[in-house]
């Protein structure tokens, strides 16, 4: 049995003729290579590639051994980060953690991981203070450029806190950070602290990396087993390393989007039924739209929860406008087993489905509801993943990155800067009156005068 994941496209094909994918075939292999040489744009930033499968041994060892002492000390694991830098952890966590966790204080328990520097909300951040105050806590502050500000904002806050509560000394203990290995404000702040760091790879760009410490510190704190889902990766890597799209389910997914692309869909929407996969769509969401939105190209990547959504925005898919495909993850199998008790009264009308599984009926309306909206004119791809596990999790990281970097190179674009972040970070700065934005600062500020006057 394959212990990878399966993409079922029949029904999409309907929507797309044979030599349409033949014909991208050629460029397809040549975007293999390209990506396997590192010598494509961006080649800077494709450390990602191959990470899993020399992924450094020694200092998963140092992470696991602080990830451990955190789990000795605390209760509370903060992970202050945003973006790559945060999205990775909290998709693996909400996907792979009970949806009503025992206490934290039980024995054996392992820390509760809470998010922090991914907003600018005060409200948060004071509500947050106060829970920790009473708590014994960690923090791991992740940021690649070490300057970002909603990160940067948190962590001051954070850190003040620790060291009111256990002392400078104690405090460094308890500070782990994750950043660049040698440049920013970040690095040079741990280094003069004296905290203990981790690396994020310079040719590993935020969204890609969350199969090094950025997602693997937090979620080995959180007792997931990070040499699974780094198995997972490696699994994907060799599954996605052939050329030929027929025989690489990384490439088809990645083909079939931009063929899409080209017939004028505007949105991709990710398609899952079961509510703790949630966060793992938000990463996709960045993956995909930070990669690909430029130039006035690329999918608006969405998101929803089926069958919750069917009740909200099914209406739409079904019958608005033909903007849409649809990719469906499907979860085989499912943990729980609940069945369908029978009711000797049957009041509520549903012995019908006495016996019946919970999931098998979630099944049952996944596939109604792809024949449903194939119907209605929208192209429908389904993902299969046999479970959710730590493995899976991992071989889909991989999976999406590396159709991500495909599909991006088909369409024309760089898949590893994010100019467009960039354009708001520095507005943010010279708004703010950050030294060295002085020039921004009166261009902004002439505008929104301007745009005041009556
Ligand atoms: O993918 C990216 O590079 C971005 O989304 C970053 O992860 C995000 O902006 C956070 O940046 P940093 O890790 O530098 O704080």
């Amino acid at each position: 049995m394959s212990n990878g994941i399966t993409v079922e496209l029949e029904a999409a094909l309907p929507f797309i003729r044979d030599e349409e994918l033949t014909i991208l075939e050629p460029q397809v292999k040549q975007i293999h290579h390209q990506l396997h040489a590192k010598s494509g744009v961006g080649s800077d930033f494709l450390g990602w590639v191959d990470l899993p499968l020399n992924y450094n041994q020694e200092e998963l060892a140092v992470l696991k051994n602080a990830a451990a002492q955190v789990k000795e000390e605390a209760e509370v694991l903060v992970v202050a980060g945003i973006g790559g830098s945060y999205l990775g952890a909290r998709a693996a966590l909400e996907m792979l953690s009970p949806y009503f966790p025992p206490g934290v204080d039980g024995p054996g328990a392992y820390p509760q991981v809470i998010f922090a520097g991914h907003h600018l909300s005060g409200t948060y951040l004071q509500e947050l203070l106060a829970y920790l105050a009473e708590k014994e806590f960690c923090l791991n502050v992740i940021s690649k450029s070490g300057s970002t500000t909603e990160t940067a904002v948190a962590f001051r806050f954070l850190r003040k806190l620790a060291e009111e509560k256990y002392g400078k000394e104690g405090a460094k203990s308890r500070i782990f950070v994750t950043t660049d290995p040698h440049s920013g404000a970040l690095r040079r702040l741990a280094e003069e602290a004296g905290y203990q760091t981790f690396n994020i790879p310079a040719d590993v760009g935020g969204r890609y990396s969350v199969l090094t410490p950025v997602g693997l510190f937090p979620l080995a704190v959180a007792g997931l087993d990070v040499d699974q889902i780094l198995a997972g990766a490696v699994k994907a890597y060799q599954d996605s390393a052939v050329a030929e799209p027929a025989k690489n389910s990384a490439y088809q997914y990645a083909l079939l989007r931009y063929l899409f692309h080209q017939k004028g869909k505007k949105v991709e929407l990710m398609v899952t039924y079961e509510p703790s996969l949630y966060y793992f769509t938000e990463w996709w969401k960045q993956l995909f739209g930070e990669s690909e939105g430029k130039a006035g190209k690329g999918l608006f990547p969405a998101g929803v929860n089926f069958t919750t959504d069917l009740h909200s925005l099914g209406q739409y898919i079904q019958d608005g406008q033909k903007i849409l495909f649809e990719t469906v993850l499907q979860v085989v199998r499912s943990k729980a087993a609940l069945v369908l008790p029978a009711e000797e009264n049957d009041l509520d009308g549903l012995n019908y489905l006495a016996g019946r599984q919970i999931d098998e009926i979630n099944a049952q309306a996944l596939q109604g509801t792809i024949l449903a909206h194939q119907d209605g004119g929208v192209p429908v791809m389904v993902i299969k993943i046999p479970e959710l596990s730590a493995y899976y999790f991992g071989y889909l990281v991989y999976f999406f990155e590396k159709a991500c970097a495909m599909s991006g190179y088909l369409l024309g674009v760089n898949p590893f800067d994010q100019p467009g972040v960039e354009e708001y970070k520095q507005n943010l700065f010279a708004l703010l009156g950050m030294a060295g934005y002085e020039e921004r600062r009166g261009r902004i500020l002439a505008r929104l005068a301007k745009a005041e006057q009556p």
